[in-house]
């Protein structure tokens, strides 16, 4: 697996592959490495000729009071897991090269930004899409690969995607979850012991909601109410932010169950911010 940091020769070798025709996926990470993003290099590889895989702590996606410096590196068993999962090439820029002097674009997913966790952390998603943008300019993938858990992030993406013409195909993969239903995320190892066993409570209140919808329940007010006394109910469970059912393409949040429902949740245990979701089709 070759290591490339500079954005110019990343882009000169994937300039390189589409001489040559050959189909590049890209799998876009922050890293500290889970099966969540090894489900999507595996997909990139059933997929792609070559998967290059992003390591890059985007800065300007975090809150100045956010946890940038105590985002999860890890990064010598993250090289190891992408070298056992047969990645061609890992892209792992420093903060200067992708943001030089002088660096002033951005862009602004209107609208859907503002929503869900857009309304928690402002800025957040216009350093998402900014940062995926050059990611997309750096590596030119055919397709790239993002987890449904930031489902929020996934269709800012996708508009990305379309409006700027930016010809790479958005493929989104399933939330890979621990055997007890917990949703894969790095922020997990912030979790103590009792915080972990607390956070299921996420999972119970998807499954909860999802039960009422599949069992005929046509008032959302309901469903939600359902996912909130039991997010409530949790004694560690320090804000619930956001718990309701939504459009999953505009998402609004719905009044009524239509046929496409988003169950979305933000909560937070202590001071570790969890998302989950699950999409409910009836
Ligand atoms: O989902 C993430 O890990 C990040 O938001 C991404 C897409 C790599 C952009 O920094």
């Amino acid at each position: 697996m070759e290591i490339i940091r500079i954005p110019r020769i990343m882009q000169q070798i994937s300039e390189g592959h589409r001489l040559k025709c050959r189909s590049i996926g890209l799998v876009p990470t922050m890293g500290a490495l889970h099966e969540g993003h090894l489900s999507l290099i595996k997909r990139s590889k059933c997929e792609n000729d070559i998967t290059v895989v992003s390591i890059f702590i985007n800065p300007t996606q975090f809150d100045p009071n956010e946890d940038l410096d105590k985002y999860p590196k890890e990064v010598d068993s993250d090289i190891q897991k992408l070298k056992d999962a047969g990645v061609d090439t890992l892209f792992m820029p420093d903060a200067v090269q992708m943001y030089p002097d002088g660096f002033s674009s951005s862009i602004k997913v209107s609208g859907l930004d503002e929503k869900l966790c857009g309304a928690f952390r402002p800025g957040h998603f216009s350093g998402v899409s900014t940062v995926v943008c050059k990611l997309f300019n750096i590596a030119r993938p055919a397709r790239a690969y993002f987890g449904q858990k930031d489902f929020q992030q996934t269709q800012i993406i996708r508009r990305m995607a379309a409006d700027l013409n930016i010809g790479c195909e958005i493929v989104v993969c399933p939330i890979v979850r621990e055997s007890d239903g917990l949703a894969k995320s790095s922020r997990n190892i912030y979790l103590s012991s009792e915080s972990r066993a607390a956070a299921l409570v996420i999972y119970r209140a998807l499954n909860a909601a999802a039960d009422l919808i599949r069992s005929g329940e046509s008032n959302a007010a309901v469903v939600k109410k359902k996912m909130n006394d039991l997010l409530v109910s949790e004694p560690l469970v320090s804000e619930v932010q956001y718990a309701a059912v939504y459009d999953p393409s505009t998402l609004d949040e719905l009044s009524q169950i239509s046929k496409e429902n988003l169950l979305a949740i933000a909560i937070k245990i202590g001071e570790t911010r969890l998302i989950d979701n699950m999409l409910v089709l009836i």
